[in-house]
């Protein structure tokens, strides 16, 4: 791919008027060059996992050089097989170091708003700030294109790496996974079910007199939880089978919810104390669990 860079130009329509506009804009804009690396890292520390890989000071400053250049390279008006080589380096780099694509897709979007934001300002009102604003975005989007390029051949050469029969074994397993997973939605659909069955039941045994009030209402919250942790775990299924991830938090949620059904009605009864500590106990550790997985899957919610 990155031997075909006249192929990637022509389809993001950049011309050399394009490169010739970024190489004026090179004045303009490399006087801003510490104040974009400032907010480049401000913004991208906002990741949350960031410093898993600059690591250190040493690693920061380095990057800190690197990027500088790179910001140079965009306006240098010089767009051959070593700039791209370059680029490939960088997309290689960053898969090797297990960085997520999506890290740098994000960096991306502060890069663009900065960029542009500055093009604004300068050259408000002047007859080719069109063509300057084309020429910035098409020369993101061609480096965003190519560093994540190296993300898309690691999975691709991942795949061509295995014999024909890990091939087929694969394609098989993820056959049956999915089979599977329409069986566990139906079976989800079924305890959904059920789990509107023993609202019934319990609004039954309110309005028959077979539970006390108090008792009757705490357990009709109980089975109304069971229902809506079920109906959370139909969504999240309907959401793997889209291609989502495993939700590890809402099994827990479940888990919390019918323990939480649990504390309602055994605090009715003042011999169940113990059981009643001995949930909460339980509940705090899934809650702690929870908060954990959370913590793990939104790094970027601080
Ligand atoms: C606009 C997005 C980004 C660009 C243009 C970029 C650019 C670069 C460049 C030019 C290098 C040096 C490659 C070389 O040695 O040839 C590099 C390495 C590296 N990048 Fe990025 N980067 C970006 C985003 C990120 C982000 C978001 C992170 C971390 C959260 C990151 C972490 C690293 C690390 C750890 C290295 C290796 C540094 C070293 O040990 O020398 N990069 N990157």
């Amino acid at each position: 791919m990155q031997n075909d860079y006249p192929a990637l130009k022509a389809h993001y329509r950049f011309t050399k008027d394009d490169e010739a506009l970024l190489a004026r804009l090179k004045p303009e804009l490399e006087p801003f060059a510490d104040e974009f690396l400032d907010g480049f890292y401000e913004f991208i520390w906002g990741f949350g996992a960031t410093a898993d890989f600059l690591k250190d000071q040493d690693v920061i400053a380095r990057h800190r050089g690197k990027i500088r250049e790179w910001y140079g390279d965009l306006f240098g008006g010089v767009y051959d097989i070593s700039y791209f080589l370059k680029l490939y380096k960088i997309g290689e780099i960053h898969v090797k170091l297990g960085l997520p694509t999506h890290y740098v897709n994000a960096a991306f979007n502060y890069v663009r708003v900065f960029i542009l934001g500055r093009i604004y300002k300068q050259s408000a009102g002047s007859g080719d700030l069109t063509a300057k604003l084309k020429a910035v975005e098409r020369i993101l989007d061609i480096n965003l294109d190519v560093l994540t390029s190296s993300y898309r051949e690691e999975e691709m050469s991942r795949f061509l790496s295995l014999s024909r029969i890990e091939k087929t074994l694969l394609a098989g397993l993820k056959k049956t996974s999915s089979y599977f997973n329409y069986l566990l939605a139906c079976a989800l659909v079924m305890v959904a079910f059920f789990a509107i069955g023993l609202f019934g039941y319990d609004v039954y045994l309110l309005l028959s007199g077979k539970n006390p009030v108090e008792q009757g209402i705490l357990t009709i919250l109980g089975s109304l939880l069971i229902l809506w942790a079920a109906i959370e775990l139909i969504h999240q299924e309907m959401n793997h089978l889209r291609g989502g991830s495993f939700a590890l938090e809402v099994f827990i949620t479940l888990a919390i919810a019918a323990l939480i059904r649990k504390i309602l009605i055994f605090s009715l009864s003042p011999a169940k104390t113990l059981d009643v500590v001995l949930y909460g106990v339980l509940v705090l550790c899934l809650g702690v669990s929870y908060w954990l997985v959370m913590q793990r899957i939104n790094p970027l919610k601080k």
